[in-house]
Formats: C-alpha cells, sequence, structure tokens
C-alpha cells in the first residue's frame, strides 16, 4: 500500500534526479514499478525503501528513478523520421561536410538502442562511404540498466519483430539460443555513455543531427525548455533535431523551426536574423 506522502516523496526524488514529471494519476504505476524494488532491497513497502534509502542506502535512490524511466523503444520507430534522415538530411550533411569528412550524431534518450543502432544500419545500408570519415554516433541515456541492454546488442524476437525490416535482421544479425545478436561491425560504429539530460554534461562535440525523441514527454515545460535551449548550444547552426511524434519546440523554443516535412518531427535552428526579436534587448 503507497500512502499519499510515501507517493510523493517518490515523486519529488524523480523530478530531482531525472526531471520526470509524474501526475497524481500516476500512483498505480509507481506502485507496480517499485515492487521489484521492493523485493531487491528486502523491505515490503515503499516506506521502508524510502527510509532504509535515508539512512544512507544511495543505491536506492538511483534503483528508484532507474524503475520509473519508460524504456518503451523500437527499430525505425515511426518510419517516417528515418525515410526524412535518408532522402533529405544525411544527402545534403554529405555535401555540406564533404571538405570536413567528418560527422556527429547524437542519440540523447537511446534506451536499449534500438534507435542508435537503426541509425547505424541505415547508414551502412545507404551511406557506406561515411564509414571513410570521422563519423561519431553517441547514444546517451539516464538508464545503466537500459545501456547495458544496449551494449550488449541482444534481442528478443518480439524486440526484433517490432520494426526491424526482415532483410536487415537476416543481414545484420545471428541467432544466439533464442535470440538475436546484432553484428560487432554495427555494434562498434555507436558509443553508449550515461547522460542524464537535466544533470551537468560532459563536454561533447558539436553535432550534426539529434535524436532525442520521445523523452521531452516526461518533462515539465520550463524543464523542456532548458533542454531545448541546451540542445541549440551543442547543434551546429545548419544540424538537425528529431523529436518524438507528440513532441515539439514550438511555443517552447521559438529559435527552432519545423523543417515543413509532414510527420517528419524533424526541426533546426532558425537563422539568427529570422528569430524574433527580444522585447527589451
Ligand atoms: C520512451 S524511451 C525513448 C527511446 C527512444 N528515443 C525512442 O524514441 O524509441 C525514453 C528514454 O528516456 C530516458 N530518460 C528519461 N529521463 C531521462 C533523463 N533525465 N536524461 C536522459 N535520459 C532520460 C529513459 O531512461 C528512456 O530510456
Amino acid at each position: 500500500m503507497l500512502t499519499g506522502s510515501d507517493f510523493n516523496a517518490v515523486r519529488q526524488l524523480v523530478r530531482q534526479r531525472a526531471g520526470i514529471a509524474l501526475g497524481d494519476d500516476k500512483r498505480y504505476l509507481v506502485e507496480t514499478r517499485l515492487r521489484p524494488v521492493l523485493r531487491e532491497f528486502g523491505v515490503t513497502t515503499v516506506a521502508d525503501l524510502l527510509r532504509k534509502m535515508n539512512a544512507g542506502c544511495r543505491e536506492i535512490a538511483d534503483r528508484i528513478v532507474e524503475a520509473l524511466t519508460t524504456n518503451e523503444t523500437l527499430f525505425f520507430r515511426d518510419a517516417r523520421p528515418f525515410e526524412v534522415l535518408r532522402t533529405v538530411v544525411l544527402p545534403e550533411l554529405l555535401r555540406k561536410r564533404a571538405a570536413e569528412r567528418r560527422l556527429n550524431i547524437w542519440c540523447a534518450a537511446a534506451s536499449t538502442g534500438q534507435e542508435p543502432y537503426s541509425i547505424a544500419m541505415l547508414i551502412r545500408e545507404h551511406f557506406p562511404q561515411l564509414l571513410q570519415w570521422n563519423l561519431k554516433i553517441l547514444a546517451t541515456d539516464i538508464s545503466t540498466a537500459a545501456l547495458a541492454v544496449a551494449r550488449e546488442g541482444l534481442y528478443s524476437q518480439l524486440e526484433v519483430n517490432r520494426g526491424l525490416p526482415a532483410p536487415l535482421l537476416v543481414k545484420y544479425f545471428s541467432k544466439e539460443g533464442n535470440r538475436w545478436r546484432l553484428d560487432r561491425r554495427v555494434r562498434e560504429m555507436v558509443e553508449f555513455r550515461v547522460l542524464n539530460l537535466v544533470g551537468p554534461w560532459p563536454p561533447l562535440p558539436p553535432m550534426d543531427i539529434v535524436f532525442l525523441r520521445n523523452v521531452l514527454i516526461y518533462f515539465d515545460a520550463p524543464t523542456k525548455q532548458r533542454i531545448l535551449s541546451r540542445m541549440r548550444t551543442v547543434l551546429r547552426p545548419d544540424g538537425y533535431l528529431f523529436l518524438g511524434s507528440a513532441e515539439t519546440t514550438l511555443h517552447l523554443d521559438d529559435s527552432f523551426e519545423p523543417l515543413g516535412i509532414p510527420r517528419s518531427c524533424c526541426y533546426r535552428p532558425k537563422a539568427v536574423s529570422r528569430r524574433p526579436a527580444v522585447v527589451g534587448s
């Protein structure tokens, strides 16, 4: 049984540490997601879990946050953004970066790896010349457990059935028991690192493409604004930002504009001359 004050204590912890805003209707979710954590730490109630945490077991805070992140993902999620990446974004960047031969891509909420690996496979299939460039695909997430799965690159039948075209399964995966292991060459294209979007960011190279998909939905408006404004400092002025289909920069950050391709969920920084003037400046 989760009391109101324990529910609030958990909500506060998760908001402070990960920016995740859990509404009043998420009590049941908290209760069910914390059940395995209670078992792991040998307690029977959330009150006991919080007591143990406050008595000095700091690991519990990480496990609570971990349990309350939603890691739902799939290969080539929503299809359309990947089509736009293949037909518009990458061809243009290939042209623009031909002299420097360097391309940086960041998946900023990579979960169990399906998203960055989809990008890596797409590049191998359609832009193999990029493999001779200085190409970096950085994949980050707050969840160490999700990143551990991502690094392994080992997926269940159900996971490879979701979004992965059969020819890519045949070409890039091999059966290991009843699971599928992604080819080492694709795994090695992606660097996985823990990064909390609401915490301090390590120094990052200027990014050409950022995938920030299906994570802003968990944050309140000021947190979304802060993250978008930090993204702008990391993204090159002619770079591209992909959001999830239920997310937008509109009414949050006027310095981005949609690419104008329906359902692409793709945005780019507005040229400084087209940004609205700040009143009083
Ligand atoms: C629903 S998944 C989205 C995965 C992938 N981007 C996609 O669209 O399929 C959301 C991910 O955001 C991560 N996340 C939540 N809060 C975060 C934070 N503060 N910093 C970094 N990642 C966070 C979660 O751990 C989870 O893996």
